[in-house]
């Protein structure tokens, strides 16, 4: 037998050698032929015994690990022999063994592959894909159109001071105008020992904003305000505003009107025609209520007809105790006016909407239909 079969090539000469050295001999003296280890590996059937079959040659305390050991009591010339001998078993049985645990690895990431295996030939089901609301639309709309005239747009605060919902735009807090706001109170206090406010309209960020930016100014504030009011078709106790401050040299009535017509056609899409009303503001000097109607063509008849008038808005020229509050001079010539419109009410116009309430009931059979 060639002497590069065993596992354990010792000659006699040396075995016995290694025995009556001075040294303790400890492990398991056996002969074994590479043959049959291979053969026992290849009968391997399970990862376990494969673990199993390298600790016994090749771990720790495998035999081949302890071989090397004893290599010490072997004469010099011995030991270089069959170090080689036993270094070349070593990785030939190496080879092997990863051989094997290749495999099991295969067919490990097959068996996986082959239960995650997905049929890309299934007809998949369609993802529902998500849609802006009404009132979010129109106010996107409508803050686009007032940008391409020029206005720059700005948010504000929903909780603002007493100061800045009333007095800043000229209403005393004794004002009945207060009261026509039902506003709701927040238990937090300002600096001036008030109690915060939900904002009851836009124009709670007149002084701000024309603070903010300085005069002249071309802005627009559209976002949500609160009212402790009686729900019905037209009213919500959460609404959406688009306050409009402009104020520049010689700003008149005629030019609030050619804004607001413009700006209000560009929304609807439609020629809009308004009217002005005399209305009370207490931050504006004349104010003014706005109704608009717009021209359309009967789909019945083919005629041209005008629909109903609506309420739309609040206007007016800039009160100069507004002016004089964020800090303008109203006797140098800048004047300018303002206008509150109700997006919610916009939105029900455009799209022939009876009742307000529906925008914000979550109720999707109604946000669905518009899709
Ligand atoms: N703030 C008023 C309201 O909420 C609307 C308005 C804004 C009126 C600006 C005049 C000028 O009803």
């Amino acid at each position: 037998m060639d002497s590069n079969e065993f596992i354990y090539g010792f000659t006699l000469k040396s075995k016995i050698k290694s025995l009556f050295s001075s040294q303790i001999c400890f492990f398991v003296f056996f002969i074994m032929d590479k043959t049959q280890i291979l053969t026992q590996l290849s009968a391997i059937s399970t990862k376990d015994e494969l673990e199993t079959w390298y600790q016994t040659y090749l771990g720790k305390k495998g035999s081949i690990t302890l071989a090397f050991k004893e290599m010490w009591n072997l004469s010099p010339e011995d030991r270089k022999i069959k170090g080689q001998e036993l270094s070349s078993l070593k990785s030939a049985l190496e080879r092997e063994y990863q051989q094997k645990a290749d495999t099991f690895l295969n067919e490990e990431i097959n068996a996986l592959l082959e239960k995650d295996l997905v049929d890309i030939s299934l007809p998949v089901k369609k993802l529902e894909q998500g849609f802006y609301s009404l009132l979010v639309k129109t106010r996107r709309e409508m803050e686009e159109i007032a940008q391409s005239m020029g206005f720059r747009i700005e948010i504000g605060k929903e909780v603002v001071s007493k100061f800045e919902n009333f007095e800043a735009v000229n209403i005393p807090i004794s004002h009945p105008a207060t009261e026509m706001h039902d506003t709701i109170y927040l238990t937090k206090k300002d600096d001036r020992g008030e109690n915060y406010v939900m904002r009851t309209h836009t124009s709670s960020a007149q002084n701000y904003v024309i603070k903010k930016y300085w005069v002249p100014i071309r802005v627009v504030l559209p976002w949500k305000c609160y009212r402790f009011d009686e729900m019905d078709p037209s009213h919500d106790t959460m609404f959406y505003q688009m306050e409009g401050v402009y104020i520049d040299k010689n700003i008149s009535v005629a030019n609030f009107k050619y804004v607001i017509e413009t700006f209000l056609s560009g929304v609807l899409k439609k020629k809009v025609e308004v009217r002005m009303r005399p209305g009370y503001f207490p931050f504006v000097e004349p104010g003014f209520e706005i109704d608009a109607r717009y021209e359309y063509i009967d789909p019945k008849t083919g005629e041209k007809q005008l629909s109903k008038r609506l309420e739309l808005l609040g206007a007016g020229m800039i009160h100069p105790n507004v002016l004089r509050n964020a800090g303008v001079d109203p006797d140098e010539g800048r004047t300018g006016f303002a206008f509150g419109i109700g997006i919610n009410r916009v939105t029900a116009m455009k799209y022939g909407v009876k009742d307000i309430r529906y925008f914000t009931s979550g109720d999707l059979r109604f946000t669905r239909s518009f899709a």
